[in-house]
């Protein structure tokens, strides 16, 4: 990567806003969504409203030291049933083959909220998404996930090629495997997903070493995805000449063994959002919220407590994108 081009950082202005009412929604509605707005109404998302009014409305603006701050609305106190404003930023860059650089103080987290980081292509699933940063409610292990059109699976035994320089193994990846199947149909929608093991890794566990960097590498021979906490940066990001091939084994990666890369991936905005219940947030929440678990007694009824709202803001130092 060292003749990349340094495409743009946040601030913010650099980017295209958008807040939206975001609860309940399904998780397949999540994607139409995803195209562009105007969006389909029903079991859909709530309306799509301006950037003027999510800045307006304190939900996306960039403090004095430069961090840009996207936030679910922390102050309206609602029915059940109403829905919560929320925000969803999208890069206008699109990108094929690339790496993406994201540098993160905090992460929102807590009962029934539903973040993530994503890159995402054209006319879903057939440009493919890449989900770098994923998991709801109080879960502490970030999940990555890549979804597809068919023929896409994930390799558990790609070719490796990283010597880890502590043990002296080959590792093609430090993640756990937790499903192999990329390609979208009309009953699965769970993608090929890899699990952090490290705590470190989501939510208050992540925000407690105040964050750090993810980084996603798209190439023709497989996507991968590292995580850096914040006290072992590599000295190559922060100068901005980022040299993927000194860091290690990636936590996830998803070879071209068994997925071509190019054709499933392309044309892809790098976008950060910020869900509420929904699908995954809303039928995990008696699990991991509900009864002793700290949360209101439903989903529906922790969205209408403001005060619940507290954690749920991303603060991003930048985004990089090199290609
Ligand atoms: C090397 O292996 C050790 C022990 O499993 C692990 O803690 C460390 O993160 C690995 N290093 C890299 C760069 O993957
Ligand atoms: C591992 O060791 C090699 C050879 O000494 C070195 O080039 C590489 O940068 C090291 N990688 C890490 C992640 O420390
Ligand atoms: C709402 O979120 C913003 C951004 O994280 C934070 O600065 C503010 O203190 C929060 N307000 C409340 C009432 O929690």
């Amino acid at each position: 990567m060292r003749s990349s081009t340094f495409l743009y950082a946040l601030p913010l202005a650099a980017l295209a806003v958008s807040a939206a009412q975001v609860n309940p929604r399904s998780h397949k509605s999540r994607f139409h969504r995803r195209s562009s707005p105007p969006l389909p109404q029903g079991n859909t998302p709530g309306p799509v409203l301006l950037r003027s009014f999510a800045q307006s409305q304190g939900l996306a603006y960039v403090q004095g030291d430069n961090t840009a701050v996207m936030t679910v609305d922390n102050y309206s106190d609602l029915s059940e049933g109403e829905n919560r404003n929320s925000v969803r930023i999208q890069s206008k860059t699109t990108i094929s083959t690339g790496l993406v650089i994201a540098d993160i103080f905090d992460m929102p987290h807590g009962c029934s909220v539903w973040p993530s980081l994503w890159q995402v292509g054209p006319n879903w699933p057939a440009g493919g998404e890449i989900d770098i940063i994923e998991g709801v409610n109080n879960l502490q292990l970030n999940q990555m996930t890549v979804h597809s059109s068919e023929g896409c699976t994930l390799d558990k035994n790609p070719p490796a090629t990283t010597v880890n320089n502590t043990t002296g193994k080959v590792e093609a990846f430090t993640s756990n495997i937790i499903a192999t199947g990329c390609a979208t149909t009309a009953t699965s929608n769970a993608g090929c997903a890899f699990q952090d093991p490290s705590t470190q890794s989501y939510g208050t566990g992540f925000n407690d070493i105040a964050g750090g960097v993810f980084a996603s590498l798209v190439q023709d021979s497989g996507i991968q995805i590292w995580r850096f906490p914040r006290y072992a940066i590599p000295s190559d990001i922060t100068s901005q000449n980022p040299d993927p091939t000194t860091w290690g084994a990636p936590s996830a990666y998803w070879s071209s063994s068994s997925c071509d890369i190019s054709s499933h991936f392309y044309n892809m905005n790098v976008v950060f959002d910020i869900t509420l219940c929904g699908d995954w947030a809303g039928s995990a929440y008696s699990q991991t919220c509900g009864g002793s678990k700290g949360g209101a007694s439903s989903c529906a009824a922790q969205v209408t407590q403001a005060s619940n709202y507290k954690y749920a803001s991303w603060k991003i130092n930048y985004v990089a994108i090199y290609q």
